[in-house]
């Protein structure tokens, strides 16, 4: 093993350590709305790196060529954090990470079979003897290609303890340094999680060579909670994604473990992460735009309503000493104070540091294209705020990939006529014009766009709300479009709401196109 390799190992580090795994790219990308194309993954990417995330799961290489394609590109271009692949015990599965994870400076191959006597007998139809072989062949395979190795046991909290002690001890033998434990259904309680925890690292042996992971869903609301229950009971890999996305319910969030063990030094004892919390914001503002999934506005730590007093006696407590009702700051989370920050008048030093206090750093033409729009938008809206500046960053996520951009556009509409508008394509390079009518100006558009695009999707849902206050906001539209099952949100902002809505679908479109392009196998249910 390599001295850097060794310094990436997760089992290397301090015993105080907790080593945050992000799998917002993997399990996080599969909750509806929330899937990621290659270039997006790769942005992302590099918010968590930023971020200081110990380990990045960058996809699931068997699933289809883009899951394989984007954990290629984020194991070539992350250099910090170990970048992690995920696989079944098939040797095919194994392979497929190897081969995605060639250029990783610090690969790990996760791999994992079902362990719960219900997964195997209705599920993988396998015994438990047969279970045992698989683990110790795909362990034993993924250690050829790569010294950190994960194991988890899907569905560990509803498994039998013993047959655990068993699974884990294998796993163990055959070469595996991670050992996870994952509340696949988000079954467990924090008690009842603890007590797993400290059991399997009392009875599985060696476990003391081994980092005890966790990995919680939120079906019950538990996901957090019981991270933290089985960081006290020893274990020292917490799996979580950025605003708690993920199958379902979704998984432990990120910022809420996090901000708990720094809020709550005195109860974790020493214990901590490596995380820069001053990233976390701009982390849930970059996948919030990337992906069109907002989070909620009461949601704990990264929510429009975190900070927000509103009952006068709080106001009142505040305003005399912070510490009456303020537990932590905006500050800490990188969330800046919503004051003016720029004008019309400012120039490219003044944005660029704007912009990197919110935790953006563009390459040359993204902060050209970012600058431009500052302008426009400065010219048109009297007072600039951090929140458009960051709509603004946010709105021009777009990818190389993107098979349709939107020209120009013009509408006509009010009480005398029927709305109409005129709008343009661009479609593979290709400018295409058309005008349509509609039963409103954002009905018109639609359909313009519609028609242009060829699409055949369905517009299922239609939102819109105002970045800042005043009649001048930026609009932010989010649309949800569906076709053939495939559900996908798209997103844009604009000074005037009619073409953030076009925005908005167009980048909804681009999201369904790329895939179609993605040549998807079966991936396994259940994870
Ligand atoms: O929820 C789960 O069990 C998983 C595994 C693949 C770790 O996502
Ligand atoms: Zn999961």
């Amino acid at each position: 093993m390599s001295d850097e390799m060794s310094d990436g190992m997760s089992n290397e580090k301090s015993d105080e350590r907790i080593r945050i795994f992000d799998t917002t790219l993997r399990d996080g990308e599969q909750s509806p709305g929330c899937s990621m194309n290659l270039n997006e993954k790769v942005t992302l990417g590099k918010q968590l790196e930023k971020l200081g995330v110990d380990i990045i799961e960058a996809g699931f290489p068997i699933a289809s060529e883009g899951d394989f394609g984007a954990v290629q590109a984020v194991a070539r271009e992350l250099r910090e954090p170990i970048v992690c692949g995920l696989a079944r015990t098939g040797s095919a599965d194994i392979e497929r990470a190897a081969q995605a994870l060639e250029e990783a400076k610090k690969p790990r191959i996760h791999t994992f079979i079902a362990t719960s006597d219900i997964h195997l007998e209705h599920k993988l139809r396998m015994s438990r003897e047969r279970v045992l072989e698989e683990v110790d062949r795909a362990v034993r395979q993924a250690r050829g290609y790569v010294d950190d190795v994960e194991f988890s046991a899907e569905d560990a909290t509803r498994s039998d303890r013993d047959y655990l002690v068993d699974v884990f001890g294998i796993a163990l033998e055959a070469g595996a340094t991670t050992l996870n434990v994952p509340d696949t259904v988000g079954y467990t309680t924090p008690q009842e999680y603890a007590e797993l925890i400290a059991y399997l690292k009392e009875r599985v042996p060696g476990s003391d060579g081994a980092v005890f992971s966790v990995h919680c869903h939120n079906d019950l609301g538990l996901a957090v909670a019981n991270s933290l229950a089985a960081i006290a009971a020893g274990a020292r890999q917490v799996e979580c994604t950025v605003n708690g996305i993920g199958e379902r319910a979704g998984n432990t969030s990120m910022e809420e473990l996090v901000m708990a063990m720094k809020t709550r030094r005195d109860v974790f004892a020493g214990i901590d992460t490596g995380i820069a919390t001053n990233e976390i914001y701009p982390s849930s503002r970059l996948l919030s735009a990337i992906t069109g999934v907002m989070v909620q506005p009461n949601k704990a730590i990264v929510g429009d309503n975190a900070f927000a007093h509103e009952a006068g006696i709080h106001q009142d407590g505040v305003l005399k000493a912070p510490i009456t009702y303020e537990i932590l700051t905006p500050a800490s989370i990188g969330k800046a104070s919503n004051e003016l920050v720029l004008g019309k008048h400012s120039g490219r030093h003044a944005f660029r540091e704007r912009l990197l206090e919110l935790g953006f750093e563009l390459e040359v033409e993204e902060f050209e294209r970012a600058f431009q729009r500052f302008k426009d938008l400065a010219d048109a809206k009297k007072t600039i705020f951090n929140e458009d500046i960051e709509a603004i960053v946010a709105d021009m996520v777009e990818s190389a990939e993107d098979r349709f951009s939107l020209g120009e556009l013009s509408i006509t509409c009010g009480t005398f006529g029927k709305p109409s508008a005129t709008v343009e394509i661009v479609v593979d390079g290709e400018a295409r014009k058309t005008t349509a009518l509609g039963v409103g100006p954002v009905d018109a558009i639609f359909k313009g766009i519609s028609e242009l695009t060829e699409t055949k999707s369905h517009l299922e849902k239609y939102q819109v709300h105002a970045v800042t206050s005043g009649l001048d906001a930026l609009g932010e539209v989010s649309v949800t479009v569906s076709e053939e099952g495939r559900r996908v949100i798209g997103r844009g902002a604009h000074e005037d709401v009619l073409v953030a809505s076009g925005k908005a679908y167009v980048h909804a479109l681009n999201k369904l196109e790329w895939h179609k392009r993605r040549r998807e196998v079966e991936a396994p249910k259940g994870i």
